[in-house]
């Protein structure tokens, strides 16, 4: 019994060590929709964008809660929660975040749901960490909204798959430029009546001309990164099928720094299904950062997420999981856990009759 007393105390007492402020030291809560609140959560809404490999861009839609913590030696740390939703541009997409529209709740929204903590040194912010997750909107609250619209479906389903190459068959065929492969299956939707299938996917520019590629395995993806988006509606009709396809074909993206050992190319330009993803998806090569925006020194985690393969949207949290993501001057400091533990104590002291103004307006919608 003594003896774990004395265990007790020792653990009370390495909490206080390793605890992240002294005691005394007590967190500010300033309004949710504060001009410098809101900085942050467009920092970390930059962020996610830069660093999500997949999928789509997603916008800023309510800031749920904050915490500034005086930060030794010094500085401030922001602990903010936010909730985003994807927006229609995805993240290959050079079109800035501010100029994308909002996923409609008739189109199946899909929402995020993130903790970060940004560091504000010298009036800049840099991201300390990140955990995110994200869930498209239950079917229920769909038809709520719209009896008859179509829900995402599976990325892997065979009819999906199917409207994306054949989709991807017509776009070549009318390009007489590079040939394009098929890269991600982004989302889809299956149209009872009439039966058609709807479905976003990207595509890579290689070294074939488009009337001479009889052979896709022969082609090798092109060095500068030639992306694009398309839209396809696959209608089935008596006696066959209806494609109609565009495609945004975006401006190159710089070759990847490190060369290429000879012959590693042929393993590349397998084509890509839904199911296979993890393989094809540019994890190396985020999308296009936008000029004059900050460049996190960002580390995923070490071996490449697997997704699951009947997902129907590309789940943030793969990627943003909660590892610290930035080497940072006090990077011991930035355990949430630890912060949380020493929170609970002096709530009740900080917070005080006056009810503090969060969570803050709601940019879109309510999902
Ligand atoms: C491809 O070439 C054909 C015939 O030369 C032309 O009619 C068509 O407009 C061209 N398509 C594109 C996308 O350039
Ligand atoms: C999609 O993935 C799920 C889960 O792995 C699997 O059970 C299902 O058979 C797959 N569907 C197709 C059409 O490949």
């Amino acid at each position: 019994m003594k003896s774990l007393v004395l265990l007790l105390c020792l653990a009370r007492l390495w909490g206080c060590h390793s605890a992240p402020h002294g005691p005394g030291l007590i967190y500010r809560q300033p309004n949710c929709d504060d001009p410098e609140t809101e900085e942050a959560a467009l920092v970390a809404i930059d962020y996610i964008n830069q660093n999500f490999p997949w999928g789509y861009k997603h916008t800023l839609n309510q800031i749920d809660e904050v915490k500034v913590w005086p930060q030794q030696p010094f500085g401030e740390m922001f602990e903010i929660e936010i909730d985003t939703l994807e927006t229609t541009c995805h993240v290959l997409d050079p079109t800035p975040v501010a100029q994308c529209s909002v996923r409609q709740l008739k189109e199946h929204a899909v929402e995020g749901d993130c903790d970060f903590q940004l560091l504000k040194v010298n009036g800049k912010f840099s991201v300390a960490y990140a955990k995110c997750d994200s869930s498209p909107d239950s079917a229920e609250d769909v038809r709520k909204v719209c009896r008859d619209c179509p829900l995402l479906a599976p990325l892997n389903d065979t009819r999906v798959v199917h409207a994306a190459e054949a989709a991807l068959t017509v776009f070549n065929a009318q390009n007489n430029g590079s040939n394009f492969q098929l890269e991600e299956i982004s989302r889809a939707q299956l149209v009872p009546l009439p039966p058609s299938t709807y479905v976003e996917f990207t595509i890579s520019g290689t070294d074939c001309v488009a009337k001479e590629a009889t052979e896709a395995a022969n082609c090798n993806l092109l060095a500068k990164k030639q992306y694009g988006f398309c839209k396809a509606t696959l209608n089935e009709k008596l006696g066959g099928e209806e494609v109609a396809v565009t495609c945004t074909v975006f401006q190159t993206q710089p070759a990847t720094p490190q060369p290429q050992p000879e012959g590693a190319n042929e393993a590349v330009p397998t084509p890509v299904v839904g199911a296979d993803a993890p393989a094809s998806s540019p994890v190396g090569a985020p999308g296009p950062l936008p000029s004059g925006s900050p460049v996190y020194t960002h580390v995923l985690a070490a071996a490449p997420p697997v997704l699951p393969l009947h997902r129907a949207h590309y789940d943030l949290r793969h990627i943003f999981m909660g590892v610290v993501s930035l080497g940072s001057p006090s990077g011991e400091a930035l355990h949430p856990r630890k912060i949380r533990s020493v929170v609970q104590p002096s709530v009740g002291a900080a917070a005080g009759p006056v009810v503090p103004p969060c969570p803050g307006r709601v940019r879109h919608f309510k999902v």
